[in-house]
């Protein structure tokens, strides 16, 4: 992180913990990152032809032809060999042709069997071969009788795609062959397209939500600039917030969310006046009223976002402040009616003001304030938040 984006120290704020999160939150800039996006794409977006990324003047196409008959497969190979930019590769044993596809399932783009092999027949070669990824689309034809019709149902149930009749013609093969190699290769442009689509949409919704998260935290920094003296107060709550949620077993990505929309649950004391927030003294009721309303104020900052993240933190703002015996404030709220996110965020927010040095008072031990969250554990707490702090926080005391 640079360090001109730290603070200038003035007031003594330690920002290291949030610096970090938003060194780790910074996206790259777009140039590198739209490099990177390309190199991760193959360079662009895939271009008409193969799909397979040959160069210019390179077999395009590779039929695999099976056949027993040296002699069968020497006549369709030569037939095949007539189809522009297209290639042979044969095979008179049906496991090699296996052993073949096994390996690089994409590298045919069709294949030509017989139908009567020893050992194998060409309906058991396709049932196998169909069972490899990346080649249940791969065109089959199967070379055949016309006559054996119960035959050629079987084959069509184990994925063949096409038959050519015995004796078999050359121009048939070339234009069979060439409209199925055209059928493959424009599904693997297809195929190709939708993967890239896929990468640039992972790749611009991680920009996204890392400049969503960016903004974020420097929103709470904002606000933890005019409060506290430590500055790391926002960074540990949040940190034991996901400790929490994770130990009431909330979904991952939900925990992972309320980490960082708890940054900004006390966003609204930007509204409270320094001569109030950094008061030394006992705060006069009408002092104290100006505290309170910061879960409003922001509430109204944060509300109407149209950001998971934000909204998350908008209904942390107005709730954290809440009792479980319905004691707290703004609204009074008790038990369930308090979002959890609130419920969660108000045992950490405690725990660490209490052993947090403020201008008005020494921070607690950690034992202290332990037997403090434990002691309110159903009445300004929800129970079931405080034993899921306390399984996280096995060692509190033996730190104090
Ligand atoms: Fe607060």
């Amino acid at each position: 992180m640079a360090n001109s984006l730290r603070p200038d120290g003035q007031r003594g704020f330690n920002y290291g913990r949030l610096d970090r999160a938003l060194a780790a939150a910074c996206p790259p800039p777009p140039a590198a990152c739209s490099a990177e996006v390309a190199d991760r794409a193959g360079g662009s977006e895939p271009e008409a032809g193969t799909g397979r990324g040959t160069e210019p003047n390179a077999v395009l196409n590779e039929v695999l032809i099976l056949d027993d008959a040296e002699l069968n497969n020497a006549l369709m190979g030569q037939a095949i060999s007539t189809i522009p930019n297209c290639g042979v590769c044969a095979f008179t044993e049906p496991e090699r042709a296996l052993e073949t596809i096994r390996d690089d399932p994409g590298r045919f783009g069709c294949v030509v069997t017989d139908y009567e092999m020893p050992g194998m027949n060409g309906i058991d070669f396709v049932r196998k071969a169909r069972a490899f990824d990346d080649f249940q689309h791969v065109p089959v034809v199967m070379v055949t009788s016309f006559d054996q019709r119960r035959i050629r149902r079987e084959a069509l149930e184990a994925g063949v795609t096409d038959f050519m009749a015995k004796p078999f013609d050359a121009l048939e093969i070339r234009a069979r062959l060439t409209n199925l190699l055209a059928l493959n290769n424009a599904r693997r442009i297809e195929q190709d397209r939708s993967a890239w689509l896929a990468r640039e949409v992972a790749a611009a919704t991680a920009t996204i939500e890392a400049r969503e998260r960016e903004i974020v935290i420097r929103l709470a920094r904002a606000a933890e600039y005019r409060d506290t003296d430590t500055g790391d107060h926002v960074a540990r709550v949040s940190s034991l917030v996901r400790a929490i949620a994770e130990s009431l077993g909330c979904d991952p990505g939900w925990c992972r969310m309320i980490e960082l929309a708890s940054t900004m649950h006390d966003i609204g004391k930007v509204s409270v006046p320094d001569a109030v927030l950094l008061k030394p003294g006992p705060l006069s009721p009408d002092e104290y009223e100006l505290i309170r309303r910061h879960c409003q104020h922001g509430y109204s900052i944060l509300e109407g976002s149209s950001s998971d993240v934000v909204q998350l933190a908008a209904e942390i703002a107005i709730s954290h402040h809440e009792h479980w015996d319905g004691r707290g404030y703004p609204h009074g709220l008790r038990g369930d009616e308090i979002p959890l996110s609130g419920r969660i965020v108000a045992v950490a927010d405690v725990f660490d003001a209490l052993t947090s040095d403020r201008p008005y008072k020494r921070g607690w031990s950690k034992s202290e304030a332990v037997d403090y969250i434990k002691a309110k554990a159903g009445t300004q707490f929800d129970p079931l938040c405080v034993a899921a702090f306390l399984v996280r926080e096995p060692n509190q005391q033996q730190r104090a």
